[in-house]
C-alpha cells in the first residue's frame, strides 16, 4: 500500500507557483488576485476559506475575502458579484458553497463573469468540460486528476467506480476520467443513492472514488485486492478528545481498508489540499488568459 499524499503534492504545487510569483514580481508584472465570498458561519466553510486564503499567503498571491451575515439577501449578493466581475484588480473568485437556502445557488453561480470562475461551476464551464475546449475545471475533481497523474497511477481501461453524483465532485469527475486524456481512459460507473447492488459494484473496482459525505462508508469487503482507494469524504465527527472539539472524517474506513490497496489517499490529507492546489492553479491561470 502506498499513501496518495495529497499534502505533499499540493506542497510541491504550491512551491511551483510561488516560484511562478517571484519571476512574475521580477519581471514587474501583475500578481494574481483571488477574491471569496463568504456568507455565514458554517464551520466547514469557514474553515476551507480561511484555507484558500492562508494559501495565497503562503504562494504570493494576493487575496480579498468578502464575509456575510447568512442573512444577505440575494440581490445583495448578485451586486456583489457583478461587482466583481467588473474589478480589474480580481482575477478570479469564489462564493462557497453552500449557500444558505433563501438564495439561489445556481442564479449566484450563473452571475460570475466565467473568464474568472476559478472554482469552474458555471454552466459554461463546465459545458467546456464536456467537450474537451479550454476553460476552468472544478477544483476538486481536477485536483484528483492532479493527485494521480503526480502519483504515476494507471487509468487506461481501468473500472472506475465514483460513489456520489454532486455537480461539483461526482458528476464531473465521471466525465473528466471517460475521456481520452492521461489520467482518463477509464470506464466508468457512477453510483448514487438508488444504485443497486453497491458492495458488488465496488469490488469490481480497480479505481475506487468515494465522494458521498458518509463517514466509513466503504469498508475493507467492498475493496478489490489491489485497488486505488481515493476518499473525497469530509465530514466532521464530534471527539472530545481534540482541544477544537471535532475531527474530519473520510467516507472510507482507512485503517480496515488501507491494506487491500495499492494506493489511498487519506482524509484530512488527501484530496482536501488538492483542492485548493486546483483552486490556485486556476487562479494564476485566469489572470495569464486576462493578459493575453
Ligand atoms: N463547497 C465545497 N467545496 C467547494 C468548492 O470547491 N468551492 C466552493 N465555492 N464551495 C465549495
Amino acid at each position: 500500500m502506498k499513501l496518495l499524499d495529497g499534502k505533499a503534492t499540493a506542497a510541491q504545487i504550491q512551491a511551483e507557483l510561488a516560484a511562478a510569483v517571484q519571476a512574475r514580481k521580477q519581471e514587474g508584472k501583475k500578481i494574481p488576485h483571488l477574491a471569496a465570498i463568504l456568507v455565514g458561519n458554517d464551520g466547514g466553510s469557514v474553515s476551507y476559506v480561511t484555507s484558500k486564503v492562508k494559501a495565497c499567503e503562503a504562494i504570493g498571491f494576493e487575496s480579498t475575502l468578502i464575509r456575510y451575515d447568512e442573512t444577505v439577501p440575494e440581490d445583495i449578493l448578485l451586486e456583489k458579484v457583478q461587482s466583481l466581475n467588473v474589478d480589474r484588480s480580481i482575477d478570479g473568485f469564489i462564493v462557497q458553497l453552500p449557500l444558505p437556502k433563501h438564495i439561489d445557488e445556481l442564479k449566484i453561480t450563473q452571475a460570475i463573469d466565467p473568464k474568472k470562475d476559478v472554482d469552474g461551476f458555471h454552466p459554461r464551464n463546465l459545458g467546456n468540460m464536456i467537450l474537451n475546449l479550454p476553460g476552468f475545471l472544478p477544483a476538486t475533481p481536477a485536483g484528483i486528476m492532479e493527485l494521480m497523474r503526480r502519483n504515476n497511477i494507471e487509468t487506461e481501461g481501468k473500472n472506475c467506480v465514483i460513489l456520489g453524483r454532486s455537480n461539483i465532485v461526482g458528476t464531473p469527475l465521471s466525465i473528466m476520467l471517460a475521456r481520452n486524456t492521461n489520467p482518463g481512459n477509464c470506464t466508468v460507473t457512477l453510483a448514487h443513492s438508488k444504485t443497486k447492488n453497491i458492495k458488488a459494484l465496488c469490488r469490481e473496482a480497480d479505481i475506487l472514488i468515494a465522494a458521498i459525505g458518509r463517514p466509513n462508508f466503504v469498508t475493507a469487503d467492498m475493496v478489490k485486492e489491489g485497488a486505488v482507494i481515493i476518499d473525497v469524504g469530509t465530514t466532521r465527527v464530534d471527539d472530545a478528545t481534540r482541544e477544537r472539539g471535532w475531527r474530519l472524517v473520510g467516507d472510507v474506513k482507512f485503517d480496515e481498508v488501507a491494506p487491500k490497496t495499492s494506493f489511498i489517499s487519506p482524509v484530512p490529507g488527501g484530496v482536501g489540499p488538492m483542492t485548493i492546489a486546483s483552486l490556485m492553479m486556476n487562479t494564476l491561470k485566469a489572470m495569464e488568459l486576462k493578459a493575453k
